[in-house]
C-alpha cells in the first residue's frame, strides 16, 4: 500500500472491529471517557476473520487502520482480538514508520491478558476465543510473559462469531453450540477458575455463556479492561491525547450496506445509531 496524504489536524480515536464484536469494547469505552470523538469501523463484508489466514487478517486489518487514519484518527484500537492477534505487531513494527511514525495502533490481548493474575487463584485459564486467535498462542505466550506460573488452555469456537454476526445470539439453537465449547474446554483443565472470553463478539452470549460455566468460574470480558488501558495510556501520554479531539460524538462506519448493520450494531449498543457505508 503506498503512503497516503494523512492530515495533521486532531481527530476522534479510531475503533476497529471485523464486524460488530468492537461495538461492546467502544461502548465501555465511550462510557469510561464520554468526551473524546468517536469512528468505528467495522469490516462487515469480510467477517469473519477468525478462520482466516494470518496474511488475509493482516492484510484487511492494514487496509481498514489506514482508512481510519484517513478519516483523521491518529490513534487506532483494534477491538478485535483475531486482528490484534495476528496483525497488530505488524503494522506497529513495518507499517507505521512507513505511513506516519506519530501515529499509534493499540491492541486489546495485552490489557486483558495484565488483568489476569490478579484474577485467579488456581492459575489454571480457560480462553474461549476464534480459532485464528487460540491458534496464535498470543495468549499463552502473553500471559507467561507476565505470569510464568499460569497454565492457559484454549478452546476455539468456530461457530460464534458466525451465530452472534447472523443476530441468533439469543436463539435456543445457539444453546447447544454455547455449551458444546464450553463443555470441551473444561474437559480439557478440571482446574480452570478464570475464562477470558477472547472475541470482542462473545460478550453478546454471556447469559448462555453464564447458564454453561459452573458457578465459582470467573468469566472475564474484556471492555472494562481495556477502557481503563486506554484511559491510562492518554494520561500516560498527553502528545497523542492532545491530537484526540473531544466532543463527544460518534460515528459509525460499515464496508456492509447500512441497512445490514443498523438493526444488529442496536442490539449491539442497545441504542438506536446512524451509520454510513464506506469502501476500503
Ligand atoms: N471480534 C473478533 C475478535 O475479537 C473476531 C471476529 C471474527 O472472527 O471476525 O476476535
Amino acid at each position: 500500500m503506498s503512503k497516503t496524504l494523512l492530515s495533521e489536524k486532531p481527530g476522534p480515536i479510531g475503533i476497529f472491529d471485523s464486524g460488530y464484536g468492537g461495538l461492546t469494547i467502544l461502548k465501555h469505552i465511550r462510557s469510561l471517557m464520554p468526551d473524546y470523538d468517536y469512528i468505528y469501523l467495522g469490516d462487515n463484508a469480510r467477517t469473519p476473520y477468525g478462520t482466516r489466514s494470518f496474511q488475509v487478517v493482516y492484510e484487511y486489518t492494514l487496509q481498514c487502520v489506514t482508512k481510519l487514519f484517513e478519516m483523521g484518527s491518529h490513534l487506532v484500537i483494534l477491538a478485535c482480538n483475531t486482528a490484534s492477534a495476528k496483525a497488530l505487531r505488524t503494522i506497529q513494527q513495518i507499517d507505521l514508520p512507513r505511513l506516519d511514525a506519530t501515529r499509534r495502533v493499540l491492541g486489546i490481548i495485552r490489557p486483558t491478558v495484565e488483568s489476569i493474575g490478579e484474577l485467579t487463584q488456581s492459575r489454571h485459564v480457560g480462553l474461549l476465543a476464534t480459532p485464528g486467535t487460540v491458534k496464535s498462542l498470543s495468549y499463552p505466550l502473553e500471559i507467561n510473559k507476565l505470569y510464568p506460573d499460569i497454565k492457559v488452555t484454549g478452546e476455539s469456537c468456530p461457530i460464534w462469531v458466525p451465530l452472534v454476526e447472523a443476530g441468533e445470539s439469543q436463539s435456543d439453537g445457539a444453546d447447544y453450540f454455547v455449551r458444546r465449547h464450553i463443555d470441551n474446554l473444561l474437559a480439557k483443565d478440571a482446574e480452570i477458575d478464570t475464562i477470558i472470553l477472547g472475541c470482542t463478539h462473545y460478550p453478546l452470549l454471556l447469559d448462555k455463556i453464564r447458564r454453561y460455566v459452573p458457578d465459582g468460574i470467573r468469566i472475564v470480558s474484556q471492555g472494562e479492561y481495556v477502557s481503563t488501558s486506554l484511559k491510562n495510556y492518554l494520561e500516560r501520554h498527553p502528545e497523542m491525547d492532545s491530537r484526540c479531539t473531544k466532543g463527544s460524538t460518534c460515528r459509525y462506519y460499515t464496508t456492509e450496506s447500512v441497512e445490514t448493520f443498523l438493526p444488529n450494531a442496536s442490539i449491539f449498543l442497545n441504542s438506536a445509531i446512524d451509520a454510513d457505508s464506506v469502501t476500503l
